[in-house]
Protein backbone atom coordinates (compact mmCIF):
# COMPACT_ATOMS: atom_id res chain seq x y z
CA UNK A 1 0.00 0.00 0.00
CA UNK A 2 1.59 3.51 -0.60
CA UNK A 3 0.48 7.33 0.00
CA UNK A 4 0.66 9.90 -2.17
CA UNK A 5 -0.85 13.12 -0.34
CA UNK A 6 -3.12 11.28 2.10
CA UNK A 7 -4.26 9.54 -0.04
CA UNK A 8 -4.02 5.42 -0.10
CA UNK A 9 -3.64 2.78 -3.37
CA UNK A 10 -3.37 -0.57 -2.27
CA UNK A 11 -1.85 -3.49 -4.98
CA UNK A 12 -2.52 -6.38 -5.99
CA UNK A 13 -3.86 -8.07 -2.26
CA UNK A 14 -2.34 -11.50 -1.34
CA UNK A 15 -3.16 -11.98 2.40
CA UNK A 16 -4.91 -14.07 4.12
CA UNK A 17 -3.78 -16.95 2.07
CA UNK A 18 0.14 -16.13 2.05
CA UNK A 19 1.74 -17.41 5.39
CA UNK A 20 3.92 -14.71 4.96
CA UNK A 21 1.46 -12.25 5.49
CA UNK A 22 0.23 -14.05 8.58
CA UNK A 23 0.70 -11.07 11.33
CA UNK A 24 -1.61 -8.66 9.02
CA UNK A 25 -4.46 -8.04 10.16
CA UNK A 26 -6.86 -7.38 6.83
CA UNK A 27 -9.57 -5.54 8.95
CA UNK A 28 -7.04 -2.68 9.44
CA UNK A 29 -6.38 -2.10 6.00
CA UNK A 30 -8.68 0.52 4.79
CA UNK A 31 -6.98 1.87 1.24
CA UNK A 32 -9.12 4.18 -0.59
CA UNK A 33 -8.16 2.80 -4.03
CA UNK A 34 -7.38 -0.55 -5.28
CA UNK A 35 -5.34 -1.36 -8.03
CA UNK A 36 -5.59 -5.18 -9.67
CA UNK A 37 -2.95 -5.78 -12.09
CA UNK A 38 -4.35 -9.16 -13.37
CA UNK A 39 -6.69 -12.16 -11.58
CA UNK A 40 -4.38 -14.51 -10.04
CA UNK A 41 -5.49 -15.61 -6.91
CA UNK A 42 -1.91 -14.47 -5.69
CA UNK A 43 -3.33 -10.61 -6.52
CA UNK A 44 -6.81 -10.91 -5.90
CA UNK A 45 -7.34 -13.08 -3.00
CA UNK A 46 -8.62 -10.34 -0.68
CA UNK A 47 -9.74 -7.59 -2.91
CA UNK A 48 -13.48 -8.29 -2.35
CA UNK A 49 -12.84 -8.50 1.59
CA UNK A 50 -10.89 -5.10 1.68
CA UNK A 51 -12.86 -3.32 -1.15
CA UNK A 52 -16.07 -3.36 0.62
CA UNK A 53 -14.79 -2.87 4.24
CA UNK A 54 -12.87 0.32 3.17
CA UNK A 55 -15.49 1.21 0.37
CA UNK A 56 -12.36 1.60 -2.02
CA UNK A 57 -12.54 2.39 -5.79
CA UNK A 58 -11.19 -0.43 -7.58
CA UNK A 59 -9.06 0.00 -10.92
CA UNK A 60 -8.16 -3.07 -12.83
CA UNK A 61 -9.65 -4.56 -16.48
CA UNK A 62 -12.60 -4.41 -17.07
CA UNK A 63 -12.83 -8.27 -17.14
CA UNK A 64 -10.96 -7.96 -13.65
CA UNK A 65 -13.85 -5.59 -12.29
CA UNK A 66 -16.55 -7.71 -13.81
CA UNK A 67 -15.83 -10.66 -11.86
CA UNK A 68 -15.43 -8.66 -8.40
CA UNK A 69 -18.73 -6.77 -9.12
CA UNK A 70 -20.38 -10.72 -9.18
CA UNK A 71 -18.76 -11.23 -5.97
CA UNK A 72 -20.18 -7.90 -4.86
CA UNK A 73 -17.91 -5.07 -5.26
CA UNK A 74 -20.15 -2.19 -6.62
CA UNK A 75 -17.31 0.40 -6.80
CA UNK A 76 -14.77 0.16 -9.21
CA UNK A 77 -13.53 1.41 -12.61
CA UNK A 78 -13.28 -0.70 -15.55
CA UNK A 79 -10.55 -0.27 -17.76
CA UNK A 80 -7.84 -1.50 -20.09
CA UNK A 81 -4.07 -1.21 -21.45
CA UNK A 82 -3.24 2.09 -22.68
CA UNK A 83 -6.23 3.83 -21.00
CA UNK A 84 -5.27 6.07 -17.86
CA UNK A 85 -7.49 7.94 -15.60
CA UNK A 86 -7.02 11.14 -13.58
CA UNK A 87 -7.69 10.37 -9.75
CA UNK A 88 -7.29 13.96 -8.59
CA UNK A 89 -4.38 13.61 -7.01
CA UNK A 90 -2.62 11.41 -9.04
CA UNK A 91 -2.85 10.17 -12.96
CA UNK A 92 -3.24 6.20 -13.27
CA UNK A 93 -2.08 4.91 -16.40
CA UNK A 94 -2.42 0.70 -17.60
CA UNK A 95 0.62 0.13 -18.97
CA UNK A 96 1.46 -3.61 -20.47
CA UNK A 97 2.72 -6.53 -18.71
CA UNK A 98 3.70 -9.96 -20.43
CA UNK A 99 2.02 -12.40 -18.49
CA UNK A 100 -1.28 -13.94 -18.05
CA UNK A 101 -4.79 -13.38 -16.54
CA UNK A 102 -7.57 -15.50 -15.36
CA UNK A 103 -9.43 -15.33 -11.95
CA UNK A 104 -9.58 -17.96 -9.38
CA UNK A 105 -12.81 -19.75 -10.27
CA UNK A 106 -10.46 -19.81 -13.92
CA UNK A 107 -12.86 -17.06 -15.79
CA UNK A 108 -11.60 -15.26 -18.26
CA UNK A 109 -8.99 -12.14 -17.14
CA UNK A 110 -8.62 -9.88 -19.90
CA UNK A 111 -4.89 -8.92 -20.38
CA UNK A 112 -2.81 -8.60 -16.92
CA UNK A 113 -1.57 -4.81 -16.63
CA UNK A 114 1.23 -2.62 -15.17
CA UNK A 115 0.56 0.50 -13.46
CA UNK A 116 2.19 3.98 -13.90
CA UNK A 117 1.44 6.19 -11.09
CA UNK A 118 2.06 10.23 -12.16
CA UNK A 119 1.74 12.77 -9.18
CA UNK A 120 2.56 16.41 -8.79
CA UNK A 121 5.99 14.93 -6.73
CA UNK A 122 7.31 12.49 -9.23
CA UNK A 123 6.28 9.42 -10.96
CA UNK A 124 6.59 5.38 -10.12
CA UNK A 125 6.14 2.79 -11.88
CA UNK A 126 4.20 -0.91 -10.59
CA UNK A 127 5.10 -3.85 -12.81
CA UNK A 128 2.66 -6.18 -11.96
CA UNK A 129 3.44 -9.49 -12.90
CA UNK A 130 5.68 -9.07 -16.28
CA UNK A 131 8.00 -10.88 -18.17
CA UNK A 132 11.25 -8.56 -19.72
CA UNK A 133 9.59 -6.65 -22.19
CA UNK A 134 10.42 -3.85 -24.90
CA UNK A 135 7.58 -2.06 -23.90
CA UNK A 136 9.22 -1.20 -21.03
CA UNK A 137 11.13 1.22 -22.95
CA UNK A 138 7.99 4.02 -23.49
CA UNK A 139 7.49 5.12 -20.09
CA UNK A 140 10.88 7.01 -19.63
CA UNK A 141 9.44 8.59 -22.76
CA UNK A 142 6.36 10.14 -20.81
CA UNK A 143 7.77 10.61 -16.93
CA UNK A 144 10.85 10.39 -15.40
CA UNK A 145 10.55 7.70 -12.83
CA UNK A 146 11.25 8.03 -8.72
CA UNK A 147 11.18 4.32 -8.13
CA UNK A 148 9.80 1.26 -9.73
CA UNK A 149 8.23 -1.95 -8.33
CA UNK A 150 9.37 -4.77 -10.35
CA UNK A 151 8.76 -9.02 -10.12
CA UNK A 152 11.76 -10.52 -9.50
CA UNK A 153 11.29 -14.18 -7.97
CA UNK A 154 12.28 -15.65 -11.40
CA UNK A 155 9.58 -18.65 -12.79
CA UNK A 156 6.15 -17.38 -13.32
CA UNK A 157 7.91 -13.56 -13.95
CA UNK A 158 11.13 -12.15 -14.48
CA UNK A 159 14.63 -13.35 -12.44
CA UNK A 160 16.66 -11.07 -10.74
CA UNK A 161 19.09 -10.64 -14.01
CA UNK A 162 16.22 -9.20 -16.17
CA UNK A 163 15.05 -7.36 -13.91
CA UNK A 164 17.76 -5.43 -13.64
CA UNK A 165 17.57 -5.04 -17.20
CA UNK A 166 14.13 -3.37 -17.22
CA UNK A 167 15.46 -0.82 -14.70
CA UNK A 168 17.94 0.36 -17.60
CA UNK A 169 15.12 0.02 -19.77
CA UNK A 170 12.65 2.03 -17.53
CA UNK A 171 15.98 4.35 -16.57
CA UNK A 172 15.52 3.85 -12.84
CA UNK A 173 17.93 3.12 -10.52
CA UNK A 174 15.59 2.87 -7.28
CA UNK A 175 13.91 -0.72 -7.48
CA UNK A 176 11.49 -2.35 -4.86
CA UNK A 177 11.51 -6.02 -5.74
CA UNK A 178 8.20 -7.84 -5.59
CA UNK A 179 6.89 -11.07 -6.13
CA UNK A 180 9.98 -13.37 -4.37
CA UNK A 181 10.01 -15.47 -1.62
CA UNK A 182 5.90 -16.35 -1.26
CA UNK A 183 6.61 -19.85 -2.59
CA UNK A 184 8.94 -22.91 -3.59
CA UNK A 185 9.78 -21.82 -6.82
CA UNK A 186 10.43 -17.85 -6.67
CA UNK A 187 12.68 -17.94 -3.21
CA UNK A 188 15.82 -16.02 -3.70
CA UNK A 189 19.08 -15.14 -2.52
CA UNK A 190 18.80 -11.69 -1.58
CA UNK A 191 22.14 -10.81 -1.43
CA UNK A 192 22.84 -12.51 -4.88
CA UNK A 193 20.18 -10.28 -6.14
CA UNK A 194 21.37 -6.88 -4.28
CA UNK A 195 25.08 -7.65 -5.39
CA UNK A 196 23.83 -8.18 -9.12
CA UNK A 197 21.74 -4.80 -8.65
CA UNK A 198 24.38 -3.17 -7.00
CA UNK A 199 26.89 -3.91 -9.97
CA UNK A 200 25.01 -2.39 -12.45
CA UNK A 201 24.98 1.14 -10.27
CA UNK A 202 21.31 0.46 -9.42
CA UNK A 203 19.75 -0.02 -5.95
CA UNK A 204 17.73 -3.09 -4.62
CA UNK A 205 15.26 -2.77 -2.12
CA UNK A 206 13.61 -6.24 -0.77
CA UNK A 207 10.57 -4.67 1.87
CA UNK A 208 9.72 -7.01 4.89
CA UNK A 209 6.50 -7.44 5.36
CA UNK A 210 4.86 -4.58 7.01
CA UNK A 211 8.47 -2.98 6.62
CA UNK A 212 7.26 1.23 5.52
CA UNK A 213 9.85 3.10 3.16
CA UNK A 214 10.20 6.90 2.33
CA UNK A 215 10.30 8.03 -1.37
NI1 LIG B 1 0.31 -13.85 -12.06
Amino acid sequence: MLEIEGKSILFDPFITPNPLAKDVDVSTILPDFILISHGHGDHIADAVAIAQQAKSQVIATYEVCEWLNKKGVENFVPMNTGGKINLGFCTVKLVYAAHSSSLPDGSYGGNPVGFVIIHKGGSFYYAGDTALSNEMKLIPEECKLDFAMLPIGDHFTMGITDAAKAAKFIQCDKIIGMHFDTFPPIQINHDNAKAHFAGLGLELTLPIINQTLEF
